[in-house]
């Protein structure tokens, strides 16, 4: 089902208002999320002081199917490594000639600071095609709370302008964290977008005043007190949370305090030490560690790896390139049939059931339990 179509299901009394748009849908191309192509920039907006949004076109001009929530994988050289790193499309589906992605410099970091002082109109970027499952369609609930903080607004935002562009009045409080209130997001048009549409209610939180000496919003962090004024329906809404692992932390912690139902709380973590942490290689057969083959069908390598590591990272120390970004079961990028084996995968929701039904497997977080033949 895709995203039209989830919001036409969950909503059927917009079904006039979405006939139009499911009809304009079946133009838009999938774009599988294991296929790379490329795109070329065609506008930066400066968002703050060190985040910018980069709107792409497609190689081909046609639009692109994906669902509000979902990320692309982007691959650049930068600085003579290629490096790999996963970005929302911050833009909604309902505009799907354009990809959008809004970026924050990250201190150090590779790719955020090669986009803010490289990428511009015209030139051109490799990205895999969107992948995810954090997205508003997975519930067929009218009444949302979206908890942000930082460059976490990117996945709220694109469901935000998709709901609104499709007109479908939902229920939605959005509260965004930031640090002061210079560094708030999409500030102006949340402020815009609750304008149109009556049911969203935006609010805002900064650890401190910043410069703006005037700003008459409350500054510290989300409370539940805070969250109990704005929403005090809070326990009735499904929770989509994005942000820093210290600030989901909270969250999650806030809400179960709150008494806020876990089943009906849905996050996506950007900061990869929230995750499962990679663990280091150990050294080869160690006590009870086991060895097995790993053979390549197309190219016919082969390397021995022991259970204790993750096939991705065998497999790189083999000098065997795979295509990867999270290493945590998160985005999909090293998704791979396994033609003959077992293997001991525990993913963060980057890959589907299908597609485990149909041998796939991601190799950055599975563990050979017996000899593997792997599609490469
Ligand atoms: C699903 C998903 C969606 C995402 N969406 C967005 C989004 O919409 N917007 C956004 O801004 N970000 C997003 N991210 C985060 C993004 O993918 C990158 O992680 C982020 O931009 C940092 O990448 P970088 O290459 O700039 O930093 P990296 O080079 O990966 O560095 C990250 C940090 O590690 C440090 N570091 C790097 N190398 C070393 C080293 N050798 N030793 C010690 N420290 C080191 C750096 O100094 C830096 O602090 C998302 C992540 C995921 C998983
Ligand atoms: S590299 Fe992201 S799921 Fe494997």
């Amino acid at each position: 089902m895709n995203c039209v179509e989830s919001m036409f299901h969950q909503l059927p009394q917009t079904a006039d208002r979405l006939t139009d748009a499911a009809t304009w849908e079946q133009g838009a191309r999938h774009w599988p999320s294991g296929e790379q192509q490329t795109l070329t920039c065609c506008r930066v907006i400066d968002e703050t002081h060190d985040v910018k949004t980069f709107e792409f076109r497609t190689e081909d001009g046609l639009p692109v199917r994906f669902e509000p929530g979902q990320f692309m994988t982007v691959s650049a050289d930068v600085h003579g490594h290629r490096l790999e790193r996963c970005y929302t499309i911050s833009s909604p589906p309902t505009r799907p000639y354009l990809v959008s992605m809004t970026v924050k410099r990250v201190p150090g970091g590779g790719m955020s600071n090669w986009l803010h002082e490289s990428m511009q109109p015209g030139k051109q970027l490799r990205a895999y095609g969107p992948s995810g499952t954090f997205t508003a369609t997975v519930s067929a609930t009218p009444k949302v709370l979206y908890l942000s903080a930082g460059s976490g607004v990117t996945p709220l935002m694109s469901m935000t302008r998709a709901g609104i562009d499709l007109g479908l009045d939902r229920d939605i409080v959005f509260v965004h964290s930031a640090r002061t209130p210079a560094d708030i997001v999409f500030r102006k048009e949340l402020q815009r977008l609750r304008e149109l549409s009556p049911r969203l209610r935006t609010y805002f939180v900064c650890e401190d005043i910043g410069n703006e000496q005037d700003w008459a919003g409350p500054t510290g962090r989300l409370s539940l007190p805070l969250l109990r004024d704005w929403a005090p329906d809070y326990r009735e809404r499904e929770v989509f949370t994005c942000g820093p692992a210290g600030y989901m932390s909270a969250v999650r912690t806030m809400l179960a305090e709150g008494g806020h139902d876990p089943a009906r709380y849905h996050q996506e973590s950007f900061d990869f030490s929230a995750g499962v942490a990679v663990e280091p290689a150990q050294p080869e057969h160690a006590s009870g560690q086991k060895s097995f083959k790993v053979t390549l069908s197309r190219s016919s390598k082969s390397f021995s790896m022991t259970d204790s590591d993750t096939v991705l990272s065998a497999a790189r120390r083999a000098g065997v390139a795979i295509p990867s970004s999270c290493s945590q079961g998160i985005c999909g990028t090293c998704k791979t049939r396994v033609l003959e084996g077992t293997v001991d995968m525990k993913h963060q929701g980057g890959i589907r059931d299908r597609e485990i039904e149909r041998g796939l497997r991601l190799l950055c977080c599975s563990r050979p339990t017996s000899d593997l033949v792997l599609d490469l």
